[in-house]
């Protein structure tokens, strides 16, 4: 029997507060595809079933989102379950660091769109964000720098395990990256010794990569990862660990090879399964670990050709850190403008594992620029992530109704053009 909630009273108690009380709960019905949900609104009555706590959550997402200026809310009757496994979105608190409010900030507006993937991309040149026991230099000496010559930052592992709590308060699983074994210049200034020439790097604070590589043919470079992995292993309960791979400059293919194949090893022994970016496709990949896509087809094409599983993250579709066009202040443009239709108007093909938008903080500073740059791209990703039917003229007007929402929350969101905005 479906739990009948009355409404609109336990609904209005919401009114003017969206942070306190919560929309009914609902009730587990123990059938039905994974996430998924069936709401119905009467003009009496609000019911709400789902399969798994996951599909209540969601359900009470949807419930919000209908939910009118006045408290009203309209007649409907949904049956609504994700189209992919995997929606995910990524945040860079590597080339500036994110404390932990701001990332649970962050949490909520993706939770809010049902995404359930959180991607941490912990460390870069310009910065290794979360303390190793063993290599305790990766954050006294590697997170004091970030863009702009700020004093960075970095997680505990209190921190990072908070982070991880909160995510899976809202049914996000976190997914943490070690880039390696390029991008690795924070690395490499905390630990020479891990270099090719075991000198220390000048710190990078610009927005660009310079190009510095792990020592992948010395078998302490490999120790290192085994540590931090297995360190990582301890308080991830998700069941990856992404270890980027991508960009690597000033290394054979067969050294490139050989590392990731150790890698793959490493992070499976810890009990995980290897994400990399697609420049991984390039060589033989290990058995069992998985591709995300960002801009290059042949790469894509390669990791298919080789069966592994694709995270689809196409940089004109996905990449929020681009400018929406040529008159945004923040963002960089090598992918061209992503205005938020770019964003909704791609199709990740159904073998695709899922779906992840990318946030890159080159010159994302607080949170008000994550907002901008997120706001109102995410929710265009997370349809595409989570609805194979799509259609632009009637998303551009559900989209609008979210202007007043995020005014009321106080977020920062950019006002594309492409989309009615009704008034506050
Ligand atoms: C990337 O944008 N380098 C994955």
């Amino acid at each position: 029997m479906p739990n009948l909630i009355p409404a609109p009273a336990s609904l209005q108690r919401l009114e003017g507060d969206p942070h306190h009380g919560e929309p009914p709960h609902g009730e587990l019905t123990g059938s039905g595809a994974p996430e998924s949900y069936a709401l119905e609104v009467t003009s009496d009555r609000v019911t709400l079933t789902a399969p798994d706590e996951a599909g209540l959550f969601y359900g009470r997402r949807t419930l919000e989102q209908l939910r009118g200026p006045d408290g009203s809310m309209p007649p409907v009757r949904i049956e609504d379950a994700p189209r992919f496994a995997h929606r995910g979105v990524m945040l860079d608190v590597a080339r500036h660091f994110f404390g932990v409010a701001d990332v649970k900030r962050f949490i909520d507006l993706a939770a809010g769109y049902k995404l359930n993937v959180l991607h941490l991309h912990l460390t870069d040149d310009q910065g290794w964000r979360l303390e190793s026991p063993k290599w305790p230099r990766l954050t006294s000496t590697g997170a004091t720098t970030q863009i702009g010559g700020g004093p960075g930052g970095f997680y505990t592992r209190q921190d990072y395990a908070e982070i991880v709590r909160y995510a899976g308060e809202r049914f996000m699983t976190v997914i943490p990256e070690l880039d390696v074994p390029g991008h690795t210049n924070a690395a490499l200034l905390a630990y020479p010794e891990l270099g090719p020439d075991g000198v220390a790097p000048p710190p990078e604070t610009g927005i660009h990569s310079p190009g510095r590589s792990l020592n992948v043919g010395d078998p302490a470079v490999l120790r290192f990862l085994d540590d931090v992995v297995g360190e990582l292993a301890q308080i991830t309960p998700g069941p990856y660990i992404h270890l980027g791979a991508d960009e690597v400059e000033g290394m054979t293919d067969d050294d490139y090879r050989a590392f990731i194949h150790a890698a793959a090893e490493i992070v499976s022994r810890h009990g995980k399964r290897m994400i990399g970016w697609e420049e991984m496709a390039a060589v033989e990949l290990p058995p069992g670990v998985i591709v995300q896509f960002w801009t290059d087809p042949k790469l894509r094409d390669a990791a298919v050709r080789q069966g592994a599983p694709l995270i689809m993250s196409p940089a004109p579709h996905t990449y929020l850190d681009q400018k929406y066009d040529a008159s945004t202040e923040l963002g960089l443009s090598w992918a061209g403008n992503v205005d938020v239709r770019d964003a909704y108007e791609w199709e990740p093909g159904d073998d695709a594992l899922g779906v992840e938008a990318a946030l890159w903080t080159e010159t994302v500073e607080d949170f008000g620029a994550i907002a901008y740059m997120t706001l109102p791209r995410l929710p265009a990703v997370a349809e595409v992530a989570w609805s194979a039917r799509r259609d632009w003229e009637d998303f551009k007007l559900r989209l609008a109704a979210h202007g007043p929402q995020w005014e009321a929350l106080g977020l920062n969101f950019h006002r594309s053009p492409q989309v009615p905005w009704t008034a506050s």
